[in-house]
């Protein structure tokens, strides 16, 4: 009797611990993380700011995972790239507990869904591999050679096959890529700050009589409709002579803080890597910053042709030396209309050549249609779109391209004068371009 009792227990204690080890099975080992795994070593690396990151922007699980189902390549920034090189503004950004989403979606850019070993390289300078990340969204990352070093987008490998695990790979990258969406978050979030802050309109008025809204005869302008006057009476004279206008209280058109929006470009420029130069010119030339700054705050568009660093290193001293020249450069650069790469592409594909108005009166640029980008200027001037979208909050938009431009009339009469850009070598960043435009 006392046996079958006992019996009994030992059969309902079995039974329980049996279910209980089944139980905590399927509630805490799922996913099963191998010690051995990728993600074990990334938060035992020296990658300790990416690991911080990792663990703050609640990945882990994502990421056990993601390993599970497939290898994983993780491009991971230096300590000092997200400590000391991430603009602090921007870091602040991301770990506001509101912009979880921003900064989780920027350490997923730095991972790929499969492995991606250093053998793997494409070895041509002029192969480019395009890789999908793990964060949400259609942007890739490009994965190239350029004289020799080992490069993902903007960044230079610095550890290759750093470490090696049975489900993935760790290179050490130089720089943090920072995928466009993110970049447009933050931007987004600044500029709604800023239009918060911004006293409101009056709220409209319903007239009782006729049950319409009450037409305001006082302010005719609706806020943010674009402004009455073209933009040219709305620059300061002489461009290269006038003083930056003293910062006074806005006008009746001043709707946008267009300060802040290029303060956003320039900042922008600098994430993305390559435009140190102009951004340079920018921040040195205040006065320029200060004519765009209010242009916008006017209601006026711009879009500006960048050129890259590697355009701006051929300038020579003498071009930028003569009283105004700079200015005169930039000025040439700077469209008054919004557009975007793909309106520029399409209008270029429909119409051959497009002449666009630049701030540099009466200088217009001539873009076409060339291997499947746009091509501004010709021949021995001419620049391609090599990094489209840089910068695109709607009212500034910015387009990277890879040569200075001067005005033809320039170019004839004053040959010395010309710009040394060499023909456009069709180089990585080009490729990159082509290969987002399908060409
Ligand atoms: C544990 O998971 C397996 C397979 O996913 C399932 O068949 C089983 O019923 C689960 N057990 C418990 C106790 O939830
Ligand atoms: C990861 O890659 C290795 C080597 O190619 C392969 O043997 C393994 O099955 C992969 N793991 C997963 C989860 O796909
Ligand atoms: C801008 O100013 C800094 C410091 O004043 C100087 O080092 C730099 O060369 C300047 N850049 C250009 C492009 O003039």
């Amino acid at each position: 009797m006392d046996f079958e009792i006992y019996g009994f227990l030992f059969t309902l204690i079995l039974f329980f611990s049996i279910n209980g080890a089944t139980l905590q099975q399927n509630s805490t080992t799922s996913p099963q993380i191998n010690s051995n795994s990728v993600l074990v070593a990334l938060l035992d690396s020296h990658y300790t700011e990416l690991s911080e990151l990792v663990e703050k922007a609640l990945l882990l699980q994502t990421l056990e995972e993601a390993v599970t189902k497939h290898n994983i390549t993780i491009f991971a920034p230096k300590n000092e790239a997200l400590e000391r090189d991430l603009d602090p503004e921007f870091k602040r950004f991301l770990l506001e507990p509101g912009n979880l989403k921003s900064l989780q979606s920027l350490l997923l850019f730095h991972m790929i869904p499969n492995r991606f070993q250093s053998k793997n390289w494409p070895k041509n300078e002029q192969k480019t591999r395009r890789r999908s990340t793990l964060c949400p969204g259609e942007e890739q990352i490009y994965v190239f050679q350029k004289s020799g070093e080992k490069m993902v987008s903007i960044s230079k490998i610095i550890h290759p096959d750093d470490i090696i695990k049975p489900d993935g790979i760790i290179h050490g990258i130089e720089r943090v890529l920072i995928p466009k969406s993110v970049q447009q978050d933050f931007n987004t979030r600044r500029s709604l700050r800023s239009i918060s802050a911004v006293i409101p309109q009056g709220a409209p008025e319903v007239d009782p009589r006729t049950n319409r809204l009450k037409k305001k005869s006082a302010n005719p302008v609706p806020a943010g409709a674009p402004p009455v006057l073209p933009i040219y009476s709305a620059m300061a004279p002489g461009p290269s002579l006038a003083p930056a206008p003293a910062p006074g209280p806005g006008g009746p058109h001043h709707h946008f803080d267009g300060e802040t929006q290029v303060k956003d470009f320039i900042q922008t420029l600098l994430h993305y890597g390559g435009y140190n130069e102009l951004a340079d010119i920018l921040v040195n030339l205040t006065s320029l910053a200060t004519e765009m700054g209010r242009l916008v705050s006017e209601g006026y568009v711009l879009t500006v042709l960048a050129p890259n660093d590697e355009a701006m290193a051929k300038l020579t001293t003498d071009q930028l030396s003569e009283p105004g020249a700079p200015e005169q450069i930039m000025y040439y650069h700077i469209i008054p209309e919004y557009q975007t790469e793909e309106s520029m592409y399409n209008s270029v594909r429909r119409f051959g050549k497009v002449k666009y108005d630049t701030l540099r009166l009466p200088h217009k640029v001539v873009a076409e249609e060339a291997d499947g980008s746009v091509k501004f200027g010709f021949d021995e001037g001419s620049a391609y779109l090599v990094d489209p979208d840089i910068y695109t909050d709607g009212r500034i938009s910015v387009q990277g391209i890879d040569g200075v431009l001067f005005p033809v009339e320039e170019i004839k009469v004053a040959p010395k004068a010309a710009p040394v850009v060499t023909k456009p070598r069709r180089g990585k960043l080009m490729e990159v371009a082509c290969s987002m435009l399908g060409c």
